[in-house]
């Protein structure tokens, strides 16, 4: 097989011609002939001025370019698609699925016998993953790594749950404008990740759980020697794995799926860790099991005290000996023999972990920070294919609730409507918004944690029961049931029901329902009409997008991206 410049030479209809046109730019340069003979490693670059999150990719790719050259390599960086949460429109989860075609296309465009994948912000990571687990050539990822913590008048903070709790006291009227000017300089006081347990945090801890990064990737945080050094490492690794030709169809196996879903249980991981790893699944044509996941979670209770579900933050459970720490905790419910990027397998990455005196950021499983694992997946006349809670971010009380619903059609009815004082609702009423799930916003944005409204939240109501067809940010809290699937654009339950239906919820009993009878809901069915398709529809990306994407049990991803059945 082909190798180094070699590779997917460009068609001139003169393999001879079109290797000695590449060799002869590339020497533009300045490399020599035994650089150009060395195994090429490729490093994504997603640097970007909008994207902080990713504010510490050069470091991390001129370490990774040192691992790889002391490793007999030649390192060549090439720019993807950088997209970071608040810099996205609509929504970030629009662009995963481009970032993931960006970068499986130029791997597959340009010579190299492996890839490094630096990326960080919450929908980078899942779509490089994606691009690589099709492209199927050597890789490993490197996350860009967390943020350390900020302060603020005695108050250690973190982006962003912090970024929401204060927004909610500020709404509340507690906090004032130049409060919350002087706390924006706070929040986010380094480059890097959020440092909660949020989407980012999840994935990289997850993929540092499917073996496709080094030992201590998930957390090191990102402006700390140790990240750097992860850096030359992973580097050098990439050579390795480029010269025994190991791919990520070898490690992305469905016991390695299954232990890194066991992670997300135990961190009290993001709800969008559900959706990323089961596109990236998908990729390697493995379907994720909702009711397997469910059982899953029974089985694993939370064991990183992290926030949102905690109170610690990444920088700590770093410290504490991070993911191959929690691993050993959850050894007995995981299959240790599954390869990872160094060669050797989960047990010999748990077998190496640190053991941190006096810790208590990463609980034992007979002290865990709650019983039967953070997600639980719910079904019933609301939900047929499933919607998800995040129950260790939830309050306990609303665990088990009915109420009356309040209805939102849109992600823009809510904006307008949700802080009227005339608007019709109290804190046992259950709050509903439609219309914002893959199809339906477009891109299923991060909504689904609604605002308590204006009125009950001076009136002190810090949660309700909000149930929506969108995802929320891994880093919120609150009793909020999301995914409903199908979602209410495509025709889902949740586009039949109307303020004053009762809504009753079951976290235990796994079931959500809305209490109208069958033939209410078929008279309501049969009047449905779709929602009108966003301006812009007819052409471009948007287009492909609202042609292609799939629902959330799915992952979202594009249906054409999946390999054929
Ligand atoms: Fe990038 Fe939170 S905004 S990880």
């Amino acid at each position: 097989m082909a190798s180094g410049l070699r590779k997917g030479l460009t068609s001139y209809g003169d393999a001879g011609f079109s290797l000695f046109l590449r060799t002869a730019f590339i020497k533009a340069m300045g490399f020599t002939d035994d650089a150009l003979d060395r195994p090429i490693i490729g490093i994504t670059d997603t640097y970007s001025d909008f994207n902080p999150c990713h504010g510490n990719v050069p470091d991390l790719i001129e370490a990774a370019k040192r691992g790889i050259m002391l490793a007999g390599g030649l390192p060549m960086a090439f720019p993807t698609i950088s997209v970071h949460e608040s810099f996205a429109h609509p929504t970030s989860m629009f662009l995963r699925n481009l970032m993931a075609l960006d970068t499986e296309e130029m791997i597959r465009a340009q010579p190299m016998d492996a890839v490094l994948l630096i990326g960080g912000c919450d929908k980078t990571l899942p779509a490089q993953l994606m691009g690589a687990a099709s492209a199927n050539i050597p890789a490993i990822v490197l996350p860009t790594g967390p943020m350390l913590v900020g302060h603020y008048k005695g108050e250690v903070l973190g982006a962003c749950t912090d970024c929401r709790r204060l927004w909610a006291r500020h709404r509340a009227g507690e906090m004032d404008a130049a409060e919350m000017n002087e706390v924006s300089s706070r929040l986010a006081p380094t480059k890097g990740t959020c440092m909660v347990m949020g989407t980012a945090s999840t994935m990289a801890c997850m993929i540092e759980a499917l073996g496709m990064s080094l030992p201590g990737s998930g957390t090191a945080p990102a402006t700390h020697a140790d990240r750097v050094r992860l850096a030359e490492a992973s580097g050098a690794t990439a050579v390795r794995l480029a010269r025994e030709g190991v791919t990520p169809r070898q490690i992305l196996t469905k016991a390695a799926f299954r232990n890194a879903f066991a992670v997300l249980q135990a961190i009290g991981g993001s709800t969008n860790g559900l959706i990323h790893m089961t596109a990236v699944a998908g990729r390697m044509g493995i379907d994720v099991d909702l009711e397997e996941f469910d059982a899953l979670g029974r089985d694993v209770p939370v064991l990183v005290d992290l926030k949102p579900s905690g109170q610690h933050y990444m920088e700590h459970f770093h410290w504490a000996g991070g993911v191959p720490r929690l691993l050993r905790e959850l050894a007995p419910l995981l299959d240790t023999s599954c390869l990872t990027v160094t060669g050797g397998t989960l047990a010999g990455s748990i077998a190496a972990a640190e053991d941190v005196p006096g810790q208590n950021v990463i609980r034992t499983r007979d002290n865990p920070i709650h019983q039967g694992g953070g997600l639980a997946v719910l079904r019933g006349n609301l939900a047929p294919d499933g919607a998800l809670l995040k129950r260790s971010a939830a309050t306990a009380s609303l665990l088990r609730h009915e109420g009356r619903a309040v209805v939102f059609d849109s992600i823009p009815d809510m904006a307008a409507r949700i802080d009227d004082d005339d608007l019709d609702v109290t804190a046992d009423d259950i709050l509903v918004l439609r219309n914002a799930g893959p199809k339906g916003a477009p891109g299923m944005p991060e909504a689904g944690y609604l605002p308590i409204p204006r009125k009950l939240a001076r009136a002190g109501v810090k949660d309700m029961v909000r149930i929506s067809d969108a995802r929320r940010s891994g880093t919120a809290f609150g009793t909020i049931v999301l995914h409903a699937s199908p979602e209410s654009a495509a025709g889902g339950p949740l586009a039949l029901v109307q303020t004053g239906d009762r809504i009753r919820l079951d976290a235990d009993a796994r079931t959500l329902d809305l209490l109208v009878d069958a033939a209410e809901l078929d008279r309501r069915r049969a009047a449905w009409t779709p929602p009108l398709p966003p301006e812009g529809a007819e052409r471009g990306y948007l287009r492909l997008y609202l042609e292609q994407v799939l629902q959330a049990g799915q992952g979202c991803d594009f249906a054409f991206c999946r390999p054929p059945a």
